[in-house]
C-alpha cells in the first residue's frame, strides 16, 4: 500500500507576491504556514528599486506574518537601476536577488526594463558578486501572440543575456512552455527555473471551460497541453535546475471578475498539497523534497532549513473563498494535506 504520509526537509518558496497594507495582512499566513522562507516580488506602487524601501517592506512582512518566516527580498530592475546601490543592499543582506521585468509585460510592470542593454552595467555588477537575476521571461511586443511571448523571449532576450553573462545566475520565473524547460536543462549549472502549480496542472483551456474563467488567468499564461506536460516532466525530473516558486499572487475578487481582470491565481493556501498531488501523480514523491526544500537553497546558496513539515493522505476540500480572495482549486477536494 502506498505511503499514507509524505515527511520533507521544511519547504520554501521561491517566488510570492505578498502585496502590502491590507492584502499583505491578509494573505501573509498563508505563505508562513507553509513555507520556512520566501522570495518576496517587488512589484508594488512604487516598486522597490532602494535598499531602504526593501527593508521597510521586509519589516512590514515579518509583521504581518509572524515569526518563524523569513522573507527573503529582491530589487525591482528599471531602466534607471544603480548597480552600486544594487550592491549595497546584497551586501548588507536586503535582498538577495533582482527582478527583470519587461516594461508592460503584467501586473505593476510599468516601471520595468525597456532595453535589456540598459540594465548591463546592473548585470555585470550582479555577475561580478554572484547576485541571482530572476526573469519574468516574455517579451510585450504587440506583434507576439500572447501564448509565444515566453518562447521569443529567449530568443530575444534571454539567450543574449546568457551569452553576454557567462557566470550570472539566472532564474527564469514561473516557466510555462516546453521551450523555456529545454533552454534551462541545455545550459550551465547558473541557469534554474521555478515552477508553479498552477502551470502544472492547469492548460489553457481551463481558462475556457465553459465561460471566461478569470481565476485561471495568470501570467505568463497557461499554454498548450504538450507545455504543461513538458513543464511537469522538468519539475519532477530530480534536476537541481527546477524548484518551487507558486507565484501566488492576490488580487481582490472585484479585480478579477472584471472586464478587465487581474493577472494571478491566488495559490498559496494549498500550494504544498498541490504540488504533492502532481508528484503523485507523476510517480515521483521521492523527488518531492529535493524540488520544495533543497534545489532552490542550494541555487541560491542558503543553508537548507531545519525541521520537517508532514503531509497526510487525507481529503481537503478547497473553500471556495478564503479572506475575500478566490483560491486556486476553489472548491475541488484535495488529496494530500499538512499535517497539523
Ligand atoms: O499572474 C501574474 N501575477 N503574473 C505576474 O507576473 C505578476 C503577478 C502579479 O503581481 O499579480
Ligand atoms: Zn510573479
Amino acid at each position: 500500500m502506498a505511503s499514507q504520509t509524505l515527511t520533507i526537509r521544511r519547504p520554501d518558496d521561491w517566488h510570492v507576491h505578498l502585496r502590502d497594507g491590507e492584502m499583505l495582512r491578509r494573505v501573509a499566513r498563508y505563505t508562513a504556514r507553509q513555507f520556512c522562507r520566501a522570495i518576496v516580488m517587488p512589484n508594488l506602487v512604487p516598486p522597490v528599486t532602494s535598499v531602504d524601501a526593501a527593508a521597510a517592506y521586509r519589516d512590514r512582512i515579518r509583521e504581518a506574518a509572524g515569526e518563524g518566516f523569513e522573507p527573503l527580498m529582491t530589487c525591482y530592475l528599471t531602466d534607471e537601476a544603480d548597480p552600486a546601490e544594487i550592491a549595497r543592499g546584497f551586501e548588507e543582506r536586503i535582498w538577495i536577488a533582482a527582478k527583470l521585468y519587461p516594461a508592460g509585460a503584467t501586473t505593476n510592470s510599468a516601471s520595468g526594463v525597456t532595453e535589456i542593454k540598459r540594465i548591463y552595467p546592473a548585470l555585470e555588477r550582479m555577475q561580478s558578486i554572484g547576485m541571482v537575476l530572476c526573469v519574468h521571461g516574455e517579451v510585450t511586443d504587440p506583434e507576439i501572440d500572447v501564448f509565444d511571448r515566453e518562447a521569443v523571449f529567449i530568443d530575444r532576450v534571454l539567450s543574449g543575456v546568457v551569452h553576454d553573462f557567462p557566470d550570472l545566475k539566472v532564474v527564469f520565473e514561473h516557466i510555462t512552455t516546453s521551450e523555456a524547460a529545454q533552454f534551462v536543462q541545455g545550459a550551465g549549472d547558473n541557469i534554474a527555473a521555478t515552477v508553479t502549480p498552477q502551470h502544472l496542472i492547469i492548460n489553457r483551456n481551463a481558462i475556457f471551460a465553459g465561460g471566461l474563467r478569470p481565476h485561471a488567468y495568470c501570467l505568463p499564461v497557461a499554454k498548450r497541453e504538450k507545455h504543461r506536460l513538458a513543464v511537469r516532466a522538468a519539475a519532477t525530473s530530480g534536476s537541481p535546475k527546477f524548484f518551487l516558486g507558486t507565484d501566488s499572487a492576490p488580487h481582490s475578487r472585484e479585480a478579477k471578475e472584471s472586464a478587465c481582470g487581474c493577472a494571478g491565481i491566488f495559490n498559496a493556501p494549498f500550494a504544498l498539497e498541490s504540488y504533492a498531488q502532481v508528484f503523485e501523480e507523476e510517480d515521483a514523491l521521492d523527488r518531492f523534497e529535493g524540488f520544495a526544500s533543497e534545489h532552490g537553497a542550494r541555487f541560491y546558496g542558503l543553508p537548507l532549513n531545519a525541521g520537517t513539515t508532514t503531509l497526510e493522505r487525507n481529503q481537503v476540500i478547497v473553500p471556495d473563498e478564503m479572506e475575500g480572495l478566490v483560491p486556486f482549486h476553489a472548491g475541488e477536494t484535495l488529496r494530500w494535506r499538512i499535517a497539523g
